[in-house]
């Protein structure tokens, strides 16, 4: 299958020099770009043609990766499909987490395949990324007469895949920002409350490490349940009593809300324990 890539970024250079690499039933044609600059860049890397338009590429390429900005994405679609090239057959993906596959309300009569592959990673180098790719799990998820050939190819490229509906793709995307993103947010927010102790952010962020670094491994390893301890654990309403007095305004909140999902997974370790006094305290 020819693949070819419009936006000349991160994903698009890290995704099109790994199936380039891999090379199992793909061969990549080339890359156009906002600025020819990093579609040249990206085509060298690659060891592929720079297109100097969109319809050249299209008329080059089976598929057509659109990796550029979210925001982007549906105008250089509806644009490609409105151009004088057949599209019968071919597939347009994207790599967005948040759209779904459904970009142009007449694809499926043009008999184009339409999918959203998105990589569960944070993919931040043009030229690094591609060494790390392969390591993401994906989500696919799109409609068409070429949605399961591709969805072997990239399996046999060595892609871990996960079939997505299109009507999960926000929640999905909102659990992928909560364990990127919000996991950011829950660090500042310990990181702060040392530094309201006195300790120095340096030294905040040296103590928390093998703390966060050890839960996280813990999680991972033996699952949420298993991996849970402290005093919510312990059912010890006099310690989070004692925290949530001390905690203000919207960290208290934090603490509140968070403290109850993980009493929920306290209730399912020890059935034995009484949790009812936490319950009502939260
Ligand atoms: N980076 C991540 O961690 C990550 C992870 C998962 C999914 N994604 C998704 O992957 C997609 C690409 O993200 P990215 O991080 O690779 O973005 P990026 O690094 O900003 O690259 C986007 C590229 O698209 C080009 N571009 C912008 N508008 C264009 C247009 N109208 N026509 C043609 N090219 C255009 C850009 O311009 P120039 O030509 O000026 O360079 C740039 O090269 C997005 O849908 C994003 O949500 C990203």
């Amino acid at each position: 299958m020819k693949i070819g890539f419009i936006g000349a970024g991160r994903v698009g250079c890290a995704l099109g020099k790994y199936l380039k690499e891999k090379g199992a039933g793909f061969s990549l044609t080339g890359y156009y770009s906002k600025s020819i600059a990093s579609a040249r860049g990206a085509a060298q890397f690659t060891d592929s043609h720079c297109y100097e338009t969109p319809e050249a590429l299209l008329a080059d390429s089976e598929a057509v990766f659109v990796t550029t900005p979210d925001g982007a994405v549906a105008s250089v679609w509806k644009e490609l499909c409105r151009c004088k090239i057949p599209m019968r057959d071919k597939l347009l993906v994207h790599c967005s987490g948040v759209l779904t596959s459904s970009i142009c309300a007449d694809a499926e009569s043009m008999g184009v395949t339409q999918v959203s592959l998105h990589p569960l990673y944070a993919i931040s180098d043009r030229w690094e990324s591609c060494k790390v790719i392969g390591k993401a799990l994906f989500t696919i998820e799109g409609s068409g007469p070429r949605l399961e050939e591709f969805h072997e190819l990239l399996s046999a490229n060595g892609l871990m895949l996960q079939r997505l509906k299109a009507d999960k793709k926000i929640t999905y995307h909102a659990a992928a920002t909560t364990a990127s993103n919000l996991m950011i947010g829950l660090g500042e927010l310990a990181i702060s409350l040392l530094e309201d102790c006195g300790f120095q952010r340096p030294y905040a962020m040296a103590a928390l490490r093998p703390l966060m670094q050890g839960n996280l491994d813990a999680m991972m390893e033996k699952g949420t349940t298993e991996a849970l301890t402290g005093p919510a654990e312990r059912a010890d309403v006099e310690t989070v009593e004692r925290h949530l007095q001390a905690l203000t305004g919207e960290e208290r909140e934090i603490y509140r809300l968070l403290t109850k999902k993980i009493v929920a997974l306290a209730e399912k370790k020890h059935p034995e324990r009484d949790y009812g006094p936490l319950e009502r305290l939260l």
